[in-house]
């Protein structure tokens, strides 16, 4: 039975949770692999707009069931406010799972993350300060907690203490003020017992539901270029959004998956620090922050617009083993003149022949563009193939060509609706 995977191949962002909101429909068990609540997922259903963080995109058909996987390091009060924000807006999570192996975030990881940017000064990393790095670091450690490490609650009121006690330890040495360690034991208590009815072996669950015939939907977070193998390290987050993390952060085998959307702003953008070779200034650079309302959901910060780059695009369909490609907020582009498509780098006179494996040259390169005229009209009432205009078909074109894999969904606009399924051969 089919297991979708869906990955970002930017740097986040690109309106994944859209097409996975899209996608949903069909699928029984919408299940997120890796990251934590550093991801900020926009669903905009008629007039209601959802900012998701730790939950699954699928949450808002009855027909899915929402899985944290075991590659998620979850921040156990994020989850309970956005799941109480979400059943106060009529959203039931009940049939909520989380994966008893997904480690969690602790109050000390946080902590951990705003001194490690800064210590690093102006070299910061630009995180989003969650605890995002710390917890995996933790559990790369080996001394980490998990969730199912709720189950038993003195051992878990035991290991959250010890661990409360061993990082003040190193924030005293540091003059960092101390935690409340007991404080910090009664309220994770606390959540231990609202996770309970959630906790689940989620491996085995997804396999069953395989078994019996379901059809499988696996959310990547972030994306392909902040990915901690294959991004712009050390610019970069501390899990795996690539698509074999997908496997290895939910449990299901490679064997398993049968198709993999990599999802493409038709611009691109990138929130924090690092290398970005398309990246815009001045009044263009304004104009598509405005018009593609390019503010962090998670933190509020204005994102770095650039032009789309197929070079990158190309090395997302190798990394990835994309099956096609969502091409989204190809709207935000309808006034321009001129929409300009990087499809080359060059460095020092000569031409790259394929994506760089070092940040360094990548921050040096100079890019090659192609320009395409713009289309001058709203594509947003777009629903089929022919509703398109030629100029926008061009770019749809440009991008097939490029990277040998089809366009089988457009974005048109921010709802549910706004988008153009194309009927293409994967
Ligand atoms: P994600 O993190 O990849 O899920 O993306 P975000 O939700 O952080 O950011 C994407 C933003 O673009 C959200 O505000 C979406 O509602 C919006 N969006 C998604 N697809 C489209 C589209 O095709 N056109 C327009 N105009 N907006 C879109
Ligand atoms: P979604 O899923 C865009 C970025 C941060 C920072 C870097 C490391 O909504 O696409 P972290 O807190 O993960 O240690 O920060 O990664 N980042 C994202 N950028 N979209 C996201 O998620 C991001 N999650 C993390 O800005 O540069
Ligand atoms: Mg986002």
């Amino acid at each position: 039975m089919p297991v979708t995977v869906v990955v970002g191949t930017q740097w986040g962002d690109e309106g994944k949770a859209k097409v996975i909101d899209l996608l949903a429909a069909d699928h029984s068990h919408v299940v997120r692999y890796q990251g934590g609540h550093n991801a900020g997922h926009t669903v905009v259903v008629g007039s209601q707009r959802y900012a998701l963080q730790l939950v699954p995109s699928g949450v808002l058909y009855p027909h899915v069931t929402p899985v944290i996987g075991n590659g998620v390091v979850v921040d156990l009060p994020t989850l309970f406010a956005e799941i109480d924000t979400l059943q106060s807006r009529g959203v039931s999570c009940e049939r909520l799972r989380v994966s008893t192996l997904a480690h969690l975030i602790f109050p000390w990881h946080q902590r951990q993350d705003a001194i490690s940017e800064s210590l690093r000064g102006d070299a910061r990393i630009g995180t989003t300060l969650k605890g995002i790095g710390p917890a995996y670091a933790d559990k790369v450690r080996r001394i980490g907690v998990r969730a199912g490490d709720t189950r038993d609650r003195e051992r878990f009121r035991t290991l959250v203490k010890e661990r409360a006690t061993q990082e003040n330890t190193v924030f005293a040495s540091l003059g960092e003020p101390l935690l409340d360690v007991d404080d910090v034991v009664e309220r994770y208590d606390g959540f231990a017992t609202r996770l309970a009815p959630h906790l689940a072996d989620t491996v085995n669950l997804l396999h069953d539901a395989l078994a019996n015939g379901s059809s499988i939907l696996l959310e990547g977070a972030q994306a392909t270029f902040l990915d901690i193998d294959h991004g712009t390290y050390p610019f970069v987050t501390s899990s795996n959004p690539t698509a074999g993390g997908a496997c290895a952060g939910s449990g299901l085998g490679p064997r398993d998956i049968t198709r993999v959307v990599g999802i493409a702003k038709a611009y691109t953008t990138r929130v924090g620090s690092g290398p970005f070779p398309t990246e815009l200034h001045g009044e263009l650079a304004d104009r598509i922050v405005e018009v593609g309302h390019e503010f962090g959901t998670v933190t509020g910060r204005r994102r770095r617009p650039g032009w789309l780059d197929l070079v990158m695009l190309r090395h997302a369909v190798r990394v990835n083993s994309l099956t096609d490609i969502a091409l989204t907020k190809l709207d935000v582009l309808d006034d321009f003149d001129t929409i300009r498509v990087c499809v080359g780098y060059r460095l020092d006179g000569r031409t790259l022949d394929a994506y760089p494996d070092d940040a360094e040259v990548l921050a040096r390169v100079e890019c090659v563009y192609e320009d395409l005229a713009g289309w001058h009209q709203p594509l947003r009432a777009c629903r089929k193939e022919s509703d398109l205009p030629t100029e926008a078909r061009k770019l749809i074109d440009l991008v097939e060509r490029s990277t040998g894999v089809p366009v089988s969904v457009v974005g048109v606009g921010p709802e549910r609706e706004d988008c153009v399924v194309r009927e293409v051969t994967r």
